[in-house]
């Protein structure tokens, strides 16, 4: 089995509230990664993957629970975890007022590293991200792209094990995103674990060789997107959008041939089947019948995001039982 270089058991978060009643913002997530892995961290907004990061990054004090990196517990001793572990926030928390250089020297002089291998590593670094002409140049005049590269090469001036950024995508032009997870991929290449938050479903489906999936401060699943994607009923599903939306239709739809399952998401009916080419003229007819007006219909395989959406409609209909 391979190592595991964090692990967090029961770990939660309740920020302190006006009206007295505490926020439980993450209420006792346990999760393992293991070395050299891309780990997405995955949630809508509100989710608790800021809260989360920032305790694995020694920001936010837990409320209780454990965290271990590399085996050590990081709420006994903070300072030997922040050595294991690089932060790429999600602002800019670059010092404007340094050159880009002292940005990264400075870095390394907070770790203890030794001047002369700080200098080397800088200059590969500021090779790396395309910085070595600019290298002296104060960052408040840097474009936001090239503080984000610099935020990257500061993350890892000390060589950290893993290294954390949350929703380092979030905001970016296509292109820099593209750039940006090439980086990602080659830092990982050289046996760098990362650690990402996102709310975007579509890139780690791609990128991550695990994902978790958070809802409201609480772990929804946990697996390669293969294995998320073996949680839902079936593999297909028919996208129907209709003029005129009723919450009865969901049941109706059920009845109809070789249809498992159905959910209704920001109207839009949700037809699980697991039937490659499903009986689409069945559901036309259906829909005749129903007497409104078929505005969109798309058949489509399953992705993280339905595997998102799939998970948290179940809790809600599980509620809705109570
Ligand atoms: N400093 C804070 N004080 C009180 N509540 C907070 C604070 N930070 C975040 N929250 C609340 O905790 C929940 C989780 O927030 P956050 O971790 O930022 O989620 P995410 O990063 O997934 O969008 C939200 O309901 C948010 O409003
Ligand atoms: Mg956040």
């Amino acid at each position: 089995m391979a190592e595991v270089i964090l692990r967090t058991e029961n770990l939660k978060k309740a920020y302190a509230t006006k009206s007295g009643k505490p926020h439980e913002a993450v209420k006792g997530i346990t999760m393992d990664v293991k070395k050299g892995e891309i780990f997405g961290f995955l949630g809508p907004n509100g989710a608790g993957k800021s809260t989360t990061i920032n305790m694995l990054t020694t920001q936010l004090i837990s409320t209780s629970g454990d965290i271990y990196i590399d085996g050590e517990s990081l709420v006994d001793n903070p300072a030997k975890a922040r050595q294991k572990i690089g932060v790429v926030a999600q602002h800019n928390n670059l010092d404007r007022g340094l050159t880009a250089r002292e940005n990264l020297i400075y870095h390394a002089m907070y770790f203890g590293i030794d001047k002369d291998v700080a200098n080397k590593r800088a200059d590969d670094l500021l090779e790396k991200f395309g910085l070595t002409d600019r290298q002296h140049d104060y960052v408040k005049t840097y474009s936001g792209g090239m503080a984000q590269r610099l935020k990257i090469a500061r993350a890892i001036m000390h060589e950290p094990e893993i290294i954390f950024l949350d929703e380092p995508t979030t905001g970016l032009d296509p292109a820099y995103r593209e750039i940006l997870w090439n980086q990602m991929l080659e830092l990982n290449k050289e046996g760098t674990t990362i650690f990402l938050t996102t709310h975007y479903m579509e890139e780690p489906e791609q990128l991550c060789d695990r994902v978790a999936i958070v809802d409201k401060g609480e772990m929804q699943a946990i697996g390669t997107v293969d294995e998320l994607k073996a949680m839902m009923p079936t593999n297909n599903i028919v996208y129907l959008r209709l003029k005129d939306m009723k919450e009865a239709y969901t049941e109706q739809a059920k009845e109809l041939p070789g249809i498992d399952d159905v959910t209704i998401q920001d109207g839009v009916l949700q037809l699980y089947t697991s039937e490659k080419h499903p009986d689409l003229n069945a559901i036309l007819n259906w829909v005749n019948e129903l007497g409104t007006t078929l505005e969109d219909i798309r058949l489509s395989q399953v992705s993280l995001n339905d595997v998102f959406i799939y998970l948290t409609e179940d809790k809600k209909e599980m509620k809705g039982a109570e």
